[in-house]
């Protein structure tokens, strides 16, 4: 199996938890302190080396698709008030050598169905995928996608991203059931969308990262709407666990639930810190209220 370049970012929901701020911009451009969440993500798969972006847009998301695009009337303007910091930044949104893939996602109908919108682009081959409300933080650590990449290399089979969670959470998160309990690398046993705290036969939890083989696609084919009546990439990967080994991998780094508004503020705190613009004075001002 060849090395993984093409990933698939799924953008094309609703972001309803953050209205009214997404009524007419995709949540995926909402800033984490300068930089959209987007971004972060993609920043996340070229730096494991991807250099084919597939993004399932829906309506209203032209934002994104402009964002990593030249924008020539600004550009110009930087150029010529000689502003050559910001051009720079302007133009790095995504470096030159990786070509970005737009697929429109005519219906809601599930992540599970997202995915299979990129089968034409993708063919047989693994791919990666990024949920953009899922920020990874992987503090001076490798990259976590190139981990998972680092993963998918030595054992050559679909891998998925976990973290361990509360047991009261288990009904917000895809929950993995594993060969023994603890591990960095585990095969996966059983996948549940969603499962209530009482059902869920663990706590180790996936997050939006996943690294798949080509054969997931003949699963999301045949899939029938699972968990909240949409088609389901978890119910597909179940369906993927009989016929090839699945991977759960604990990643080293800090996941930032930014589909939420704790999440989202908790990822823009620690990242203000960290800023090298904005960190001390940022610093300073959190503790001058405390
Ligand atoms: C999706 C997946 C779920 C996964 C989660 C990670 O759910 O369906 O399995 O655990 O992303 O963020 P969503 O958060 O889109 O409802």
């Amino acid at each position: 199996m060849n090395k993984v370049t093409k990933a698939v970012f799924p953008v094309a929901g609703l972001g309803s938890r953050f209205l009214p701020a997404t009524k007419a911009s995709p949540k995926e451009m909402m800033p984490v302190v300068d930089k959209p969440l987007i971004q972060y993500a993609v920043e996340e798969a070229v730096a494991a080396g991807m250099t084919d972006l597939v993004f399932i847009t829906g309506r209203s998301k032209r934002a994104i698709e402009d964002h990593f695009d030249t924008a020539y009337e600004l550009e110009t303007e930087l150029e010529v008030r000689g502003k050559a910091e910001l051009l720079k930044i302007v133009r790095d949104t995504v470096p030159s050598h990786v070509n970005c893939i737009y697929i429109r996602q005519p219906a809601a109908l599930g992540l599970g169905h997202a995915v299979l919108c990129a089968a034409p682009v993708v063919g047989e081959e693994p791919f990666a995928v990024l949920l953009a409300d899922d920020l990874l933080d992987s503090r001076a650590e490798v990259p976590v996608m190139k981990q998972m990449a680092d993963v998918f290399h030595d054992h050559r089979c679909s891998v998925l991203g976990v973290m361990n969670v509360r047991r009261e959470q288990t009904g917000q998160y895809g929950i993995v059931s594993t060969e023994r309990d603890s591990g960095e690398i585990q095969r996966i046993t059983g996948i549940v969308e969603k499962p209530k705290p009482e059902e869920a036969l663990s706590t180790q939890a996936v997050i939006g990262r996943y690294i798949l083989t080509g054969r997931i696609f003949e699963h999301l084919r045949t899939l029938k709407p699972g968990a909240g009546g949409e088609l389901q990439l978890t119910d597909a990967i179940a369906s993927l666990l009989e016929e090839e080994a699945v991977l759960a991998y604990q990643f080293r780094g800090v996941r930032y639930d930014c589909g939420s508004k704790l999440g989202y503020l908790q990822a823009t705190v620690e990242l203000a810190l960290k800023h090298p613009e904005v960190g001390e004075d940022f610093a300073a001002f959190l503790a001058s209220r405390a």
